[in-house]
């Protein structure tokens, strides 16, 4: 059940340039215990002029499941994670959350089985509290533009085995997600992603040509987060059961869809 919650800021740092690695509170009980892998939260910045939640995953909860970790990629200077950024737990001490929002990836089709879990760039944060949950045997591969950036490989390191590639072939496969599979010959029973849509589309493609069920992340542009507006449609194979036409709403039908379902 969603609600519009006052989170504590226990911690906010710049894990690499850009990178920001924010602990929230939420001071509703049961909100971080509810959390499924995959969801998000709406954040609501301080700036009166940004008045729209960004939506950012949830990348991990606490171990005693009162906390939540969100990882957030700060955008320019006139932007609402700008102005997130800006915030600690000792100047500011609260922020706005909805949530949490949106369907998360099926836990339990992977349990106990092979899985491939593939995350780029930004899409990279909720993978950590999947391949947590998961309890599998998890090949986790990701990719980076560069060496420069690591960002949560440490922690996915402890989840299972971790794969890189990057773009300029500084470390791991030289290319991209897709080439690393290839390259390390990864077979699974099940493929969960999320990342930008090129990634995806060429995720859903090796799905398809290896016939493994793939689960994907659509981080699309979305506004009220909340299926009013429209904003964040995606076309579906099948038509949706409420509206009877070839559509779904990211923001509540997904973020997480079968691969298969959705027109990208
Ligand atoms: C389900 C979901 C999960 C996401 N998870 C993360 C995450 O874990 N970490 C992370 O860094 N980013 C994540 N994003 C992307 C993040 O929401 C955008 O980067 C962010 O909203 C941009 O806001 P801004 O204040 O920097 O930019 P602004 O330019 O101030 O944003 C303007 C408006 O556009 C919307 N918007 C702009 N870019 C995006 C985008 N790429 N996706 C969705 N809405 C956008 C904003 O919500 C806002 O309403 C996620 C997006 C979605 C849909
Ligand atoms: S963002 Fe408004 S309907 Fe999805």
């Amino acid at each position: 059940m969603k609600k519009r919650v006052s989170a504590r800021i226990l911690s906010q740092r710049e894990m690499e340039n850009g990178i920001f690695d924010l602990w929230l509170n939420p001071m509703e009980p049961g909100f971080a215990e509810a959390v499924s892998p995959g969801q998000f939260v709406g954040v609501y910045t301080k700036d009166r002029s940004k008045l729209l939640p960004r939506p950012i995953s949830i990348c991990e909860v606490s171990g005693d499941r009162s906390s939540l970790r969100l990882v957030y990629r700060r955008g320019g200077t006139n932007t609402g994670t700008y102005s997130l950024s800006l915030l600690d737990g000792q100047t500011c001490g609260t922020v706005d959350i909805l949530g949490p929002l949106g369907n998360g990836f099926p836990v339990e089709k992977g349990k106990g089985k092979k899985t491939l879990i593939i995350g780029g760039g930004i899409g990279i944060p909720p993978l950590v509290e999947l391949s947590k949950r998961l309890e599998a045997r998890n090949q986790i591969v990701i990719g980076y533009r560069d060496r420069t950036q690591t960002f949560l490989a440490r922690d996915l390191e402890d989840h299972g085995k971790l794969f890189l590639a990057t773009e300029d072939g500084s470390r791991g496969t030289k290319g991209n997600v897709v080439d690393a599979v290839r390259e390390n010959q990864l077979g699974a029973d099940i493929i969960y992603a999320c990342g930008p849509m090129p990634m995806l589309r060429a995720v859903k493609a090796l799905a398809a040509e290896l016939k493994i069920p793939a689960y994907i992340s659509l981080e699309e542009h979305m506004a009220c987060g909340v299926g009013a507006c429209l904003g964040c449609v995606v076309k579906t194979k099948e038509v949706h059961p409420h509206t009877n036409v070839n559509n779904a709403r990211i923001c509540t039908d997904g973020p997480v869809f079968e691969a298969d379902q959705v027109e990208i």
